[in-house]
């Protein structure tokens, strides 16, 4: 399997099990010697582990969706500029948990911002880097947040970072509908994987559409 350069990002509603997959997909990299880069949105950079605390403190409830989308904006401004540009052009394959379909489903499709806008600032922060593979990693609304809270409470960390979890049924079925679009929109670069299995039987939808990118 070659490398050269290509951007995979990983997406899905709280507790679908995409860092799982990140760290899977990982590893399997790491066993085939291909080279590649884990980061992550918000939070990839130093900066980017500041605005990642704003973002997610519960206590910012009261946060605008505008300042937010800015905020998903500048922490992906720097990390694009930061991390992502030079590991493509060393030939890495860099693999990302969340990018720009995150800030159209959850601020687009989730808050009901524009998302001509959003799309503009997403053009903006990226410089027009666009991945070159996404893998939606799909479950039902219910059980990615009963995850997603269980989570939360196992690694304490509840109180600090549960803002999205505590939005209702509805804000995260929004979201989960406007990835379901995003797999319509752009069937080529978007994939839907079934999140509702095994992490280690999703890992194998994964790899495949992983490998049939890295053979072109
Ligand atoms: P994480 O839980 O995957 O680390 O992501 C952090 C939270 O940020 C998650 O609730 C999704 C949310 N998010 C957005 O709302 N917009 C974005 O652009 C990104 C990257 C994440």
């Amino acid at each position: 399997m070659r490398g050269s350069g290509k951007l995979i990002t990983f997406e899905g509603i709280e507790g679908c099990g995409k860092t799982t997959q990140v760290e899977l997909a990982c590893r399997m990299m790491a066993a085939r010697g291909v080279a590649h880069l884990r980061t992550r949105e918000p939070g990839g950079t130093r900066i980017g582990v500041e605005i990642r605390k704003i973002l997610l403190d519960p206590k910012n409830g009261h946060l605008s969706a505008a300042a937010e989308l800015l905020l998903y904006a500048a922490d992906r401004a720097q990390h694009v500029q930061e991390t992502i540009v030079p590991a493509l052009e060393d030939g890495t394959v860099v693999l990302c948990d969340r990018f720009t379909d995150a800030t159209l489903a959850y601020q687009g499709y989730g808050r009901g911002l524009d998302r001509l806008m959003i799309q503009s600032l997403n053009q903006m922060a990226t410089g027009g880097i666009r991945p070159a593979l996404t893998l939606f990693i799909d479950v039902p609304v219910t059980v990615g947040l009963a995850r997603a809270v269980q989570r939360n409470h196992q690694e304490g960390v509840a109180e600090t970072a549960g803002r999205f979890e505590k939005e209702a049924v509805s804000f995260h079925t929004r979201v989960r509908e406007g990835y379901l679009a995003l797999t319509v929109s752009e069937p080529d670069r978007v994939k839907r994987v079934d999140g509702n299995r095994s992490p280690e039987e999703t890992h194998q939808q994964v790899l495949s559409f992983i490998e049939s990118l890295l053979a072109n």
